[in-house]
């Protein structure tokens, strides 16, 4: 009797382990540690923290670092390899953070330089040969991004796999090095992004942790500024903290949320005169960055957009915004176009992308339910990639770094204001909030 009694409980076990699911659940990875590598001696006049950006209608500003003051800024180009036919000299700065002094920051732009073109180029007059390709004229352009970097080993797995895939420009809303006061980070982070940053525009945003105010010493933002110099000059912003770009029939625009946004700052006043310029016939689709979300399901950060949204959010609407960038969570979150914190057809999408892999880890704890506007969301490191084809369609796929690049966790077709005959419906309100005094 007892020997039926073990064979018919062994029989029942097999058979609910095969009609169960397998309940295998997922750990989510661990931070990993800042990374230290280091800095390779080189000849104090060699270039290094290379990094490129977009500068004004078919130019490119290059950016690098030398540690010796001498140098000269200047740029030589051409299309061949070891073959400059052109050169620029630029400017030069630098800064010193209490102990520390930087080297010599180095901006110079060059051009104008032909579409969608591999242009070799070397700073200084010596050393090393980079190369950069320019952007598309027209579509199909294609922008990665990824925010919140830092510099860990999770940062160099999303760089890894950003680097597998085919872009244009990198946009990045906010929270580059992570280094917090400590400067010689901001060295090691130009060093890590340098073989990407060097080979395509990095189009940056600053978050929270470029601040490294100190009372009575040092100014907020200022080695961030010293060293990712952005095209405010030429989209005629006075700060570097707020400016816009357009490339192949987008106008991106790169917004700071540290810095005044209420009715009567500067960068309200900007931001406003910015996007009543917007020509939409030149460029159909329309893309804002900053740093802290205005549409977060996710407890970190809860509500720290809120100031700048009721400020902002009425100028964005009625512009007929179709796509928001922020990070600041660490995590990734797709809303529906939304306007006034709910779902709106001719509102914006909004999409935070704050797992770019810093020191800091994940942010995992959401509000529950999940908002009605909130479409998918998910506390993992990784990258998106947006591909704008027209003027009415782009496909946007977000890629974790857990997988393998080819694979897309998230995706989904987009389709412009325009293509959705929301634009249309706005002009009227439009030309009420933008032109208006
Ligand atoms: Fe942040």
């Amino acid at each position: 009797m007892e020997t039926k009694r073990m064979i018919f409980v062994i029989l029942i076990s097999v058979l609910l382990s095969l009609s169960l699911p397998v309940r295998t659940d997922y750990v989510r990875p661990q931070p990993r540690k800042t990374l230290h590598f280091p800095r390779e001696p080189k000849h104090p006049s060699l270039p290094h923290q290379v990094h490129i950006s977009l500068a004004g209608e078919n130019h490119m500003r290059i950016s690098w670092i030398t540690d010796d003051n001498s140098a000269p800024s200047i740029v030589e180009y051409g299309t061949l390899p070891g073959q400059y036919t052109f050169s620029s000299s630029g400017e030069a700065t630098s800064y010193n953070y209490l102990f520390y002094s930087s080297g010599k920051i180095h901006h110079t732009v060059i051009g104008p330089l032909e579409h969608d073109t591999v242009y070799f180029y070397r700073c200084g007059g010596q050393g090393p040969e980079f190369q950069l390709k320019t952007p598309p004229g027209q579509f199909p352009v294609t922008f990665a991004v990824a925010g919140d970097l830092g510099q860990t080993g999770w940062t160099k797995s999303t760089l890894d796999h950003i680097d597998q895939c085919k872009y244009d420009v990198h946009l990045l809303p906010g929270d580059l090095s992570y280094a917090d006061c400590m400067q010689h980070l901001w060295d090691n982070f130009g060093e890590l992004v340098q073989p990407l940053a060097s080979a395509r525009p990095w189009m940056v945003t600053q978050g929270n942790h470029e601040k490294e105010k100190i009372p009575f010493f040092t100014d907020a933002f200022e080695s961030y500024n010293a060293r990712w110099k952005m095209p405010f000059e030429e989209s005629e912003s006075t700060s570097n903290l707020y400016y816009s770009f357009e490339v192949a029939g987008v106008h991106v625009i790169m917004l700071g949320s540290y810095t005044d946004y209420d009715e009567l700052s500067d960068q309200y006043s900007w931001l406003k005169a910015d996007l009543s310029k917007v020509d939409r016939k030149k460029t159909p689709w329309l893309v804002v960055l900053f740093h802290v979300p205005w549409y977060n399901s996710n407890h970190a950060h809860q509500g720290e957009g809120d100031g700048m949204m009721t400020a902002m959010e009425p100028l964005l609407y009625a512009a007929g915004v179709d796509l928001v960038f922020a990070g600041h969570v660490h995590a990734y979150e797709r809303s529906k176009r939304v306007n006034k914190g709910k779902s709106d057809p001719c509102g914006t999408v909004h999409i935070t992308i704050g797992d770019g892999g810093n020191r800091e880890g994940l942010a995992q704890k959401y509000i529950h339910p999940t908002p009605e506007w909130s479409m998918f969301r998910e506390a993992s490191f990784g990258h998106g990639e947006l591909k704008i084809v027209n003027s009415t369609h782009a496909f946007w796929s977000w890629h974790r770094n857990d997988d393998d690049e080819p694979v897309r966790s998230d995706q989904v077709w987009i389709i412009s204001l325009i293509g959705s005959g929301c634009l249309a419906e706005k002009a009227y309100e439009s030309s009420k909030i933008l032109v208006s005094p």
